[in-house]
């Protein structure tokens, strides 16, 4: 049972074993009380409930920076299944950090005086429930009005001297924990000032990401635009979630594409570009990112920025801003380089024009065979030199920080179908010959705005989404992971597990999913439970929305962090 759990077990039994001393003391005989408890029960029983309020008080604020107030009130009444929750555990350890196992062994000495003083009364208990005392207590005696109700007259079989001390070992636990309380408390002051602001990170990649698309959109002037799409390489961008000494300077933020020409006749110059657009960055955006006093703009050069290529002087080849010039004629620009280079290079400058192209050294092959979409390699692998191309263990952890990732980096862009996406619009390209037939550590997200906005402008409404939901997106993410943890697509599992076809409805998606995550939970790791949890939680609670910072930063700590723990445990990465 987890500390938080046992915490909660505590806290609702408390007032039940003070009501039933309560109404053992007032149908005692006066001259028995007399004897026995020398008028001094009525003041003992004050005493354990000043030691309730006390506990309680605690508990509310160890509890209050880690949950909404709508879920500290529900775990407050006493009820709630939250107390279970294996999040908020991971939760608490992280507000505690070096005092939790403290807190863990202050929590179970005042279970276990609670429990000693219940064992004495002879209250009913839930015979089913057998797993704890508090537990079986707390389920036979229900609330009515406020009040616990109890069938016959309660006994209490404890001698004055023990619950006299059992209260001051109480006494001295309350006090315990409320100490670990303040010191995490002042911990979580400090360490608020150094957290680096991951929601910043991301949004500024939101920004980014958002200007890009609509000026790709917009340099694309060709008569045979409609022939061309681009699709975003997705990437870990494992340094926007650097914090502590690992911040070092900011890498260039930068965005690799494939530009592709499809149409049912070959007339065009080029079937397919990889491209890597490199964004010149706000000097302010930058700076607020860094920790510490702002530099000036004359220290600019010892803070240590460095210039992305295309400005760089050590790389003579590259042409310099100045002469790069604004693309207006994207098809034209791709032609121009198209077979000289494998990857050719852009910039996308602080006034959102791109600029460009420059040819780049980076090899990346032109897929000569298609691609292969994410849920097909799950459900039906190709065959790659004779063997069908499954996706090992390692591949399944780094696709699955990768989508994670990508899914905060790009929620509300238009290179993200926002809410539905799916393993189906993941691919990763193929090439015939060469040494990767299937790069699998390049996965591509191909976005499907075109066709909405083809149905808006032919007048009719792109198909409906079904939920009305602002984070779908983290819905979708919960299948992805439990489909890469798992290795089967969701379709798949829904079939083997119901033999039942899947439906593709909103609605049948959701309650697939929270069936899959509740009946695999104990089978996951720490992380993909942690993540997938966390996401489903937040898909149901209305007030969350990944626009919100705190929120996003939450996204972070809780789906993206644990996940990068855990593949470079795997990957034998020892240490931050
Ligand atoms: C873009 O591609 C280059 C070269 O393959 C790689 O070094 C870089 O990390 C990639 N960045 C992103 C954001 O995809
Ligand atoms: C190919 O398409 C272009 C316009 O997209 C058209 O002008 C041309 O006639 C087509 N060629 C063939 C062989 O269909
Ligand atoms: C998951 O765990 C349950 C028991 O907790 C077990 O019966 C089941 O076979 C497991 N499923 C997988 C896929 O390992
Ligand atoms: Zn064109």
């Amino acid at each position: 049972m987890s500390g938080v759990e046992v915490a909660g077990l505590v806290l609702g039994c408390l007032p039940l074993l003070i009501q039933g001393i309560e109404s053992y003391n007032d149908g005692l005989d006066p001259l028995k009380s007399f004897m026995r408890w020398e008028k001094e029960l009525p003041a003992l029983i004050r005493k354990l409930r000043n030691q309730h309020v006390h506990y309680a008080q605690t508990i509310r604020i160890l509890l209050e920076p880690i949950t909404t107030e709508f879920q500290l009130a529900d775990m407050l009444s006493g009820s709630g299944q939250l107390w279970k929750d294996r999040d908020m555990e991971v939760k608490l350890q992280g507000r505690l950090q070096d005092s939790y196992h403290a807190y863990q062994s202050t929590i179970s000495d005042i279970e276990r005086i609670t429990k000693k003083i219940a064992s004495k009364l002879d209250l009913e208990r839930a015979t089913e429930l057998s797993r704890n005392d508090l537990e079986a207590l707390i389920a036979a005696n229900p609330k009515k009005n406020d009040r616990f109700e109890f069938r016959k007259r309660v006994k209490f079989g404890m001698t004055k001297k023990s619950i006299k001390a059992l209260l001051e070992e109480l006494d001295d636990c309350n006090k315990e924990l409320e100490r670990f309380t303040e010191k995490s408390e002042k911990v979580e002051t400090v360490r608020k000032a150094v957290k680096p602001s991951f929601a910043n990170r991301l949004q500024r990649i939101q920004k980014y990401a958002t200007g890009l698309h609509e000026t790709l959109s917009g340099c694309f002037s060709c008569a045979c635009k409609s022939d061309h799409t681009t699709n975003l390489r997705l990437d870990q961008r494992g340094t926007l979630f650097a914090s502590g000494k690992n911040i070092g300077q900011p890498p260039k933020t930068c965005f690799n594409v494939s530009f592709s020409s499809v149409s049912d006749n070959s007339t065009h110059l080029w079937n397919w570009q990889a491209a890597e657009i490199v964004v010149q960055e706000d000097e302010d955006d930058y700076s607020n990112l860094q920790p510490g006093p702002r530099p000036g703009r004359a220290k600019s050069v010892s803070f240590g920025k460095q210039l992305p290529p295309p400005y760089s002087t050590e790389d003579p080849a590259i042409p310099r801003t100045p002469l790069l010039e604004e693309v207006k004629d994207l098809c034209a620009s791709i032609q121009q380089l198209y077979k000289s280079s494998d990857c050719i290079g852009f910039l996308f400058d602080t006034r959102s024009k791109l600029r460009g192209a420059y040819p780049m050294k980076t090899t990346c092959l032109e897929p000569t065979a298609g691609f292969v979409t994410l849920e097909e390699l799950l459900n039906r692998p190709p065959i790659v030199n004779g063997r069908p191309a499954k996706l090992s263990k390692k591949q399944r952890y780094s696709l699955a920080l990768t989508l994670a990732s990508s899914t905060l980096q790009l929620n509300a862009t238009p290179w993200f179908p926002s809410g539905q996406w799916g393993a189906k619009d993941i691919i990763f390209y193929r090439t015939s010959a060469g040494h990767h037939l299937l790069n699998v550590d390049h996965p591509y997200v191909a976005p499907k705005q075109v066709l909405i906005s083809k149905a808006l402008t032919q007048g009719q409404n792109p198909k409906p989404l079904g939920f009305q939901n602002k984070n779908t997106i983290l819905l979708a993410l919960a299948v992805a992971l439990l489909e890469l943890y798992f290795g089967v697509s969701a379709e798949k599992h829904r079939e083997l597990k119901h033999g039942e076809p899947f439906t593709s409805s909103p609605w049948g998606l959701c309650a697939m999913v929270y069936d899959w995550a509740d009946e695999e939970q104990e089978n996951m790791s720490a992380a993909f439970s942690t993540a997938v949890s966390h996401c489903l939680r937040c898909f149901s609670d209305p007030s969350a929305s990944l626009s919100d910072a705190d929120f996003l930063q939450a996204a972070v700590e809780y789906i993206v962090l644990p996940l990068q723990d855990e593949l470079d445990q795997f990957l034998g990465k020892n240490g931050p």
